[in-house]
């Protein structure tokens, strides 16, 4: 053991952690918030069932029935601690305008100063976990290792199935091996003696999730919940990640990646990125649908992509996680029938309800059953029935409840999912909700048009989402609330990418703009979705293999109705037109709108985007 006491607190460090700079870090951590214990993960199937317990005998989560989900259990979180805290998520670059006008933004000091007293013992009468985790598969040159120190024991297990997490970590990291700090506490010290009184600590009051882009570290203050205490995702893998790639020349995008193999054998690589709440898992998941024979779809990731150019001339990407922390509401075997058999055994789950047999629950299960229990406990603990939702309105399930799983789970998952190398990239897709406007598919002329669709796409916010109901919040890349830097950089970022993949001999892939989400005047979706996007995933590949010639549009070239297979879904002519047309007064409408969102982005906005943008206006003006 490397165990340096420290005003009588034992590091307790293993023998086989060499890193130097790791045990100072720890000890100057442990120094400053003061663990009672400090306990080094292993990542072993031993620990995770040992947390497990210990989390079951704290009240926190209750083990599910074996019979009906083996090896699960349900933690029900605090109600003010139930999604990520957009408005308490900073980035404290040294100059404002490098966190740009999108992130919440505060001197690097003056936050260092706002956090230290908060910081200070926050983790006084708990155990100061150190959990050693890899984004990407362990050694690959893609990969990067972060080490979360936290105060919950939820976060640990959480950490062990959505990241590479464990003691192999350490060998990566040697004796000199780099990696990102990141520090979490649940904000909720407990004096001598005292006893946790409730089975989620939180701090109800204050939440801070900070991001120090130049040191390239984490600090998340008060919540336990999702992206605010699981810092391998958003925090690392996007806010602080897409600076890393913004300096190396790489891409960290909030995006799935599929493969997808024609009846021929071909296979195929996409990623794709849409806001959260927007069916991203249900995308990486897909089964393709009757009239599809042959061909299928393979998960590489959910949420998050890392790319990096090649030498053979392609971008190669991993997903950085090792599992789907998935929105649970609205997932049923309709919408994603691979999703809901990883959800067998062996899941976390937060926030949805619990049957009477010792199962669980959500909204939109009844869709697979015909029917709603009788009776349930809801997520805050109390009994709901469909008459008590009735008279109301309380929901069974919180609408941001979700799953913890590991990937291994997922029946559809590529082979490819975990290769050091990942996977070449075909396609982008770039997608928003939107009810009107935007239509089914278009396919990017160049990749600066391309980079104009992802810069200015938006979508309806949802309960999930931020904000109002309904309202277009434009999400540009979906990284509005996961980009670690000045957004008008980053757009100069994917542009400069195209040049530099070009000298190096690159293929670009192509880019494509769409919208599952359009609606008729009675207020209904038109599209059906889910696995029927297929269609449009295979007219992408055609467009790739030069076997559709589409047709020119103002926003891009789009499928003519003869150009997608409609074997087996009946879709008309005029139903194909009401989810692709394009209406010029809501199109005049939207490029005001976009003009809007440049002006919020005008620092360092690229050039290229406005004449882009002028060259629609007169392709507009010309319809
Ligand atoms: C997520 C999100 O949880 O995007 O993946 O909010
Ligand atoms: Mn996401």
């Amino acid at each position: 053991m490397n165990s340096p006491v420290m005003q009588g607190l034992n590091l307790n460090a293993p023998a086989y952690v060499k890193n130097a700079k790791l045990i100072a870090w720890v000890a100057d951590m442990a120094a400053l918030c003061k663990p009672e214990t400090i306990y080094w993960c292993d990542g072993s199937q031993d620990e995770y069932d040992r947390l497990c317990q210990q989390l079951v005998d704290a009240g926190t989560f209750k083990k599910l029935n074996p019979a009906k989900r083996p090896n699960s259990f349900l933690a029900c979180s605090d109600p003010s601690d139930v999604a990520r805290v957009e408005d308490r998520t900073y980035i404290c670059s040294e100059k404002k305008e490098n966190a740009g006008p999108t992130n919440n933004w505060m001197a690097p000091a003056e936050m260092r100063a706002t956090l230290q007293p908060l910081f200070d013992g926050c983790m006084k009468g708990r155990t100061m976990y150190v959990v050693p985790f890899s984004m990407g598969p362990l050694g690959s040159h893609i990969a990067h290792i972060g080490i979360e120190l936290t105060d919950s024991a939820y976060v640990a297990v959480n950490q062990k199935i959505m990241t590479r997490m464990g003691k192999a970590v350490f060998d990566v990291l040697g004796v000199n091996g780099d990696f990102v700090p990141c520090v979490h506490t649940v904000g909720a010290p407990l004096a001598e003696g005292e006893k946790d009184t409730t089975a989620w600590p939180c701090n109800a009051a204050t939440k801070y999730i900070v991001h120090y882009p130049e040191t390239r570290e984490i600090w998340s203050y008060g919540s336990g919940y999702g992206g605010n205490a699981l810092l391998g995702k958003k925090c690392f893998a996007l806010r602080i990640a897409s600076n890393m790639g913004r300096d190396q020349g790489w891409l960290a995008e909030h995006m799935l990646i599929l493969g997808v193999t024609n009846p021929q054998g071909k296979k195929y690589h996409v990623a794709a990125a849409f806001p959260s709440a927007c069916g991203k898992t249900n995308f990486s998941m897909l089964v393709p649908p009757a009239g599809f024979e042959g061909w299928k779809v393979t998960t590489i990731g959910d949420d998050i992509a890392w790319i990096k150019p090649h030498e053979d001339g392609k971008l190669y990407a991993i997903n950085p996680e090792a599992g789907y922390f998935g929105v649970a509401p609205g997932t049923n075997t309709l919408t994603n029938p691979n999703c809901m058999a990883s959800l067998h055994k062996d899941v976390i789950f937060t926030n949805v309800a619990l049957t009477d047999d010792g199962d669980v629950w959500w909204e939109g299960m009844e869709k697979d059953s015909g029917n709603t229990p009788a009776h349930l406990i809801d997520w805050q603990g109390k009994d709901w029935t469909p008459e008590i939702a009735k008279q109301t309105g309380a929901k069974a399930a919180h609408p941001n409840a979700r799953f913890t799983v590991t990937a291994g789970n997922n029946p559809a998952l590529d082979p490819a999912w975990d290769d050091p190398s990942g996977v070449a990239i075909d396609a982008f897709i770039f997608g928003g909700r939107r009810s009107t406007t935007v239509p089914l598919v278009t396919e990017a002329r160049t990749w600066m048009e391309g980079v104009y669709m992802a810069a200015t796409m938006g979508s309806e916010t949802t309960a999930a989402a931020f904000g109002a109901q309904g309202v277009v919040r434009r999400d540009p890349f979906a990284m509005l609330p996961f980009c670690g830097y000045n957004m008008s950089d980053y757009f100069q970022h994917w542009l400069d990418m195209e040049h530099k993949l070009e000298d190096m001999g690159h293929t670009l892939p192509k880019i494509f703009c769409v919208n599952w989400f359009r609606k008729d005047e009675a207020g209904k979706f038109v599209w059906p979705g889910y696995g029927e996007n297929m269609r449009v995933l295979k007219w992408m590949i055609d467009r790739i293999e030069g076997q559709a010639q589409g047709q020119d549009t103002m926003f891009g070239i789009a499928p003519t109705y003869g150009e997608l297979t409609w074997t087996g879904l009946p879709f008309t002519a005029e139903q194909f037109k009401t989810v692709t047309s394009i209406d010029k007064a809501a199109w005049t409408e939207e490029l005001k709108l976009h003009e809007a969102h440049f002006e919020q982005l005008a620092y360092h906005l690229p050039t290229e985007l406005v004449e882009t943008k002028a060259a629609l206006e007169q392709r507009l003006a010309a319809i």
